[in-house]
């Protein structure tokens, strides 16, 4: 899966979403007094933070990056990859870091702790969390399953946030080789437990997929 996620993710695929994200970054981490420190909590092989730091420091801002996961083996890929960011195995129910210390803290399709990033955020902080929106991969999933379901959005906010904004993003990608098509579904937990006839099917088909992310940006209450 980390394989698959990296070549998939390399190919720049979910650029737009990277993009996005380190948009609405740039807008409100202007106003912070540098430096300025963003935390990837489940960052995988830190493709996400990586472009975003890019993106930021493009706009003139200086930032610490450091990022974490649960998975060594995507820990130790990110940390080759980026020597730049500051990077640990850890679990985000138990973030390694200290409190009050980050200025933004990013969770892309990973789980998280609102206890924690609560703990780890200065006040006035900002988290910006990427949820699958009611449509990601609903191509990929109409062929999986008999009757699909669509994911719920979840329009939760915390205790100590208040959600500034909530965007989907959609987008679709054009998957014309049979290698991206095998990535995708391998980074899907699809890919593992569907029947040979059904993946070969996809990987056959699979050629116009549809995403659509769920982006909510919310700040720490003042305490
Ligand atoms: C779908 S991947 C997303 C990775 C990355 N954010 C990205 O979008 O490329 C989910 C990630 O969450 C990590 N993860 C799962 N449970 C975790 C936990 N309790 N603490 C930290 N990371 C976790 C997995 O190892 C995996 O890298």
């Amino acid at each position: 899966m980390v394989l698959a996620r990296r070549s998939f993710l390399a190919e720049d695929h979910y650029l737009p979403l990277a993009k996005q994200v380190a948009t609405l970054l740039t807008e409100v981490l202007g106003q912070v007094r540098e430096p300025i420190n963003v935390y990837d909590a489940g960052c995988g092989e830190g493709y996400y933070l990586a472009k975003i730091k890019q993106q930021l420091n493009l706009a003139g801002l200086s930032i610490n990056a450091s990022a974490s996961d649960i998975s060594k083996p995507a820990i130790q890929k990110a940390a080759k990859k980026h020597p730049d960011i500051a990077y640990a195995v850890a679990s985000s129910f138990n973030l390694p870091v200290q409190n009050t210390s980050q200025d933004a803290l990013i969770q892309v399709f990973a789980p998280s702790s609102a206890a924690e990033i609560l703990r780890i955020l200065k006040p006035q902080g900002w988290w910006l969390s990427v949820d699958p929106a009611p449509d990601h991969l609903f191509a990929l999933k109409q062929q999986v399953y008999d009757t699909p379901q669509k994911h719920q959005l979840d329009n939760t906010v915390p205790e100590g946030f208040s959600l500034v904004s909530q965007t989907r993003l959609s987008f679709t990608m054009h998957l014309t080789r049979l290698e991206q098509r095998q990535n995708l579904l391998m980074m899907t937990p699809f890919y593992w437990t569907i029947s040979a006839e059904k993946k070969q099917l996809l990987l056959d088909n699979l050629n116009l997929v549809n995403t659509d992310f769920d982006i909510k940006l919310m700040q720490k209450k003042p305490e």
